[in-house]
């Protein structure tokens, strides 16, 4: 595949194979799916990961059921993009483990042992994950159709007829199948980040991960771009992880919040709770914050 971004990450061989808290029911605890009773689609067990000295993340435990919306807030530098792109197999964890649709993800299980998982593993488990990034790096001299139609024929094996079908109904659902035969410097950075939407979508992951999906465009197109995604989101279908700093469109598409701070999970619920009630002071002042700024501006 020719994206940048979604370029595996070298497999490094330092894993920490000490015992994962994967039975602990403390963990399962705060892990908490709140679609009771269904398997997770993706869940972390003890995530950590350091670069260098920096502790990013300190033992993340979490799991998303199928369907469920589950945005991620908190302050800037706390983790957040680094759990989205552990996820993708962008970084890789110092430690514990992340198991997709009852898969390990960066492991394979060898006669009952967890062994590092090949390039082939991480690639055939990945398929099942999607992301959009805060940059959305579309290919500069392909068309908005081609685009689309990339992946899907290249890594999928798609038809092309049948990617071409699948683009223009993608592109149709975000919008922009008026936009087919653009090339993207044509088009708004709204628009842009539309695209990337489809061509993350065409793609049928299980789970979608937005990082920060507005933060770089103009106020007047954030709108937009949450709308399609609040859209999506409500066809129900698959998993979301948003990360997101637009607190008005958390509360309104997530099932559950998370707040992380510090490389942890601190505090975690439905929306009315976390926003309404926050128990952490740590949370208290991280919203505090951003209600000083005012909430939410160009979502609604
Ligand atoms: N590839 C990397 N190499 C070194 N440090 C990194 C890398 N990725 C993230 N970090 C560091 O990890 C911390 C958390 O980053 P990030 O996950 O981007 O936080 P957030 O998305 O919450 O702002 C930051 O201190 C950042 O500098
Ligand atoms: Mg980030």
């Amino acid at each position: 595949m020719a994206t940048s971004s979604n370029a595996p990450a070298p497999v490094r061989d330092e894993i920490d194979f000490s015992p994962t808290e994967h039975n602990d029911p403390a963990s399962e605890k705060q892990a908490g799916a709140i679609h009771a009773g269904l398997e997770p689609i993706v869940r972390y067990r003890d995530i950590g990961i350091s670069f260098g000295e920096n502790e990013v993340l300190k033992g993340i435990n979490l799991d998303i059921a199928p369907g469920e919306k589950v945005a991620v807030i908190g302050p800037s530098g706390s983790g957040k993009t680094t759990l989205a792109r552990i996820l993708m197999t962008l970084e890789q964890p110092t430690r514990g483990t992340i198991e997709v649709d009852g898969e390990h993800l960066w492991h394979k299980e060898m006669k009952g042992q967890l062994v590092p998982a090949d390039e082939k593993h991480l690639h055939r488990v990945r398929k099942k994950i999607g992301m959009v990034f805060q940059h959305f790096n579309l290919f500069p001299h392909m068309t908005i159709l081609r685009n689309v139609t990339e992946a899907p024929i290249r890594v999928l094996g798609v038809p092309k007829k049948e990617a071409v079908t699948q683009a223009v109904e993608m592109l149709e659902k975000v919008g922009l199948a008026d936009k087919a035969d653009c090339y993207p410097s044509q088009l708004s950075g709204g628009q842009k980040q539309r695209v990337a939407i489809a061509r993350a979508l065409v793609m049928q992951p299980q789970v979608m991960l937005f990082d920060e999906v507005t933060s770089a465009l103009d106020p007047e197109l954030v709108g937009e771009v949450l709308n399609v995604i609040k859209d999506i989101a409500a066809e129900g279908r698959m998993a979301m992880l948003l990360i997101t700093h637009e607190m008005d469109f958390a509360r309104d598409v997530a099932d559950r919040v998370i707040f992380t701070d510090g490389g942890l999970i601190v505090e975690q619920g439905p929306p009315s709770q976390i926003f309404e009630n926050p128990q952490s002071e740590r949370l208290q002042a991280f919203l505090s914050r951003f209600r000083s700024n005012g909430f939410g501006g160009a979502y609604g």
